[in-house]
């Protein structure tokens, strides 16, 4: 555990969210710090539970911190179409023994900034509104984040909540601004880059069979989710949250990556919510985004395989 990485996940979950965070729970090299909460997928009240719930049933002890409630100005709509009215699927599980922290989600991201300067990889799952508070009342916390590994974005305006946007950003477009314009350095797992790392439907269903806790209870919050996909997608799975903590416990297995200027549009009719990426380099604002295009896919699929705890 010396040498570990301490890493720090704020998060909404949510379907995918649950799949990143069962990878983590997994990883032997990286320390998990805590689960900062956001609302986002469904109200924060959800989302911390279920939070709780899949460290029960991972059997893993961390602090879970309940953040935000709301975007930082305008309200939103949650995607609660997608991952259930609980966002974990509307199974009516028994809620966890466990009790959330009574520390603000932003306040513990940067008292651990504090305690692991340079070293903490800081990864965000949901919308950005924890981590714009954060930094709105201290402005040198990015100076002591050693990685910042962002699932946000369509990066070339194909969007998944309106035409341009991608949902974690659209959902609090203006804690989204915030961030990019205060992080020098952001590695960005978008839902473009998403929707290239599908993995079949049939092959997931088959890690699923595999007789443990977590495969079981993957099973069961990921149904309503996994059919409303197959009818929308077809064959391919997309678990956008999954990919994102590959990217970040497994930086060796990415492909291909292009740094790039990305600002947040907050103001448009139509394009609310878009990332807006400067790929023909026409600003001269510094480039603050590692846009990751590609990672290995074989290797993707293997560690969620181990995090589901299947074989084959
Ligand atoms: C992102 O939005 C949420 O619904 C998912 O959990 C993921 O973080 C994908 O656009
Ligand atoms: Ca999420």
């Amino acid at each position: 555990m010396k040498d570990s990485i301490p890493l720090l996940i704020d998060t909404d979950p949510g379907v995918d969210d649950a799949l990143a965070l069962l990878m983590a729970f997994n990883s032997p090299r990286h320390r998990l710090l805590g689960l900062c909460i956001a609302a986002g997928n469904v109200g924060l009240d959800y989302t911390t539970a279920n939070a709780l719930k899949l460290c029960e049933v991972a059997g893993v002890t961390v602090p879970v911190y309940p953040g935000c409630d709301r975007p930082l100005v305008f309200a939103a709509e949650d995607a609660s179409y997608v991952h259930g009215r609980d966002g974990f699927g509307d199974i009516g599980y028994e809620p966890s023994q466990q009790r959330p922290e009574s520390e603000h989600a932003a306040l513990a991201i940067l008292r651990e900034s504090h305690a692991h300067s340079g070293q903490l990889l800081l990864v965000t799952l949901g919308p950005l509104t924890n981590l714009a508070l954060a930094v709105r009342l201290d402005p040198s916390l990015p100076s002591r984040i050693g990685r910042l590994v962002v699932m946000g974005g369509a990066v070339t305006g194909k969007g998944n909540t309106s035409i341009a946007a991608e949902f974690n950003i659209a959902f609090d477009p203006e804690a989204a601004a915030i961030v990019f314009e205060s992080f020098p350095a952001i590695e960005l797992v978008d839902w473009e880059a998403v929707l290239r790392h599908g993995f079949l439907h049939s092959r997931f269903e088959a890690w699923l069979a595999t007789d443990n806790p977590r495969a079981g209870f993957y099973d069961r919050i990921s149904r309503k989710t996994r059919l409303w996909a197959e009818g929308k997608r077809g064959d391919f799975w997309h678990s956008a949250d999954a990919l994102a903590m590959m990217v970040a416990l497994y930086p060796q297995y990415i492909i291909e990556k292009q740094r790039h200027y990305l600002c947040v549009e907050t103001v448009g009719s139509q394009s609310r919510g878009s990332t807006v990426v400067d790929w023909l380099g026409r600003s001269d604002r510094p480039a603050q985004a590692e846009i990751v295009l590609q990672v290995d896919q074989a290797r993707f699929e293997e560690r969620i395989r181990d995090a589901l705890g299947a074989h084959g």
